[in-house]
């Protein structure tokens, strides 16, 4: 179960953040958010936002080497950067799916490469560069029936900055 994406733009990181923490608002423990496209497009930020917006207050890096760290809000918060990965049971090992559950939000960068994975019902979130510039395009997807349901309060939030 799917629907049309929802095409935003953004012109600054804050921008970005603010997006994040928009659709923070919707997330639920259990749910998970896999994070595609452009190198540098904006991924981290994006989770920076959503988890200032779930109480996390520690900085939130880049886990691009270290594949998984965990935040504090008021849920636990998995961010994952699976970029680096060179096979699939690296994410087994790392116990991926004791991370999925139903207490936890769980934030993939580059979810793409472990589609296999991830569970059916999730959002998506692809970022782009469309230029030199600061201006980023976001296109999110979600799936699932719980995230139907979730349909129009996330399009509501996300309104302005729709494009
Ligand atoms: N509109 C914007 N939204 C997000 N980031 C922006 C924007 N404009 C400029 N930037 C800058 O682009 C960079 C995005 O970096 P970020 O680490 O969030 O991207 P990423 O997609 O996680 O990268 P990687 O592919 O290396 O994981 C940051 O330096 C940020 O300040
Ligand atoms: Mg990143």
């Amino acid at each position: 179960m799917t629907g049309p994406a929802l095409d935003l733009a953004t012109v600054s990181p804050e921008e970005t953040r603010a997006v994040g923490e928009a659709v923070a608002a919707l997330l639920r423990p259990g749910d998970v958010i896999s994070l595609t496209g452009d190198l540098g497009a904006g991924k981290t930020t994006f989770v920076q936002g959503a988890a200032r917006a779930l109480g996390v207050e520690d900085p939130v890096l880049s886990p691009t080497f270290t594949l998984v760290r965990e935040y504090r809000g008021r849920v636990p918060i998995y961010h994952l950067d699976v970029y680096r990965l060179e096979r699939m049971q690296e994410v087994l090992d790392l116990g991926f799916e004791e991370l999925v559950d139903r207490r936890a939000i769980v934030f993939i960068e580059w979810g793409d490469a472990i589609d296999v994975l991830l569970p059916p019902e999730r959002l998506q979130v692809e970022l782009t560069l469309p230029s030199d510039g600061q201006e980023r395009r976001l296109s999110v997807t979600w799936y699932g029936r719980s995230w139907a349901a979730r349909i129009e309060p996330l399009a509501a939030v996300l309104e302005r900055w729709m494009v």
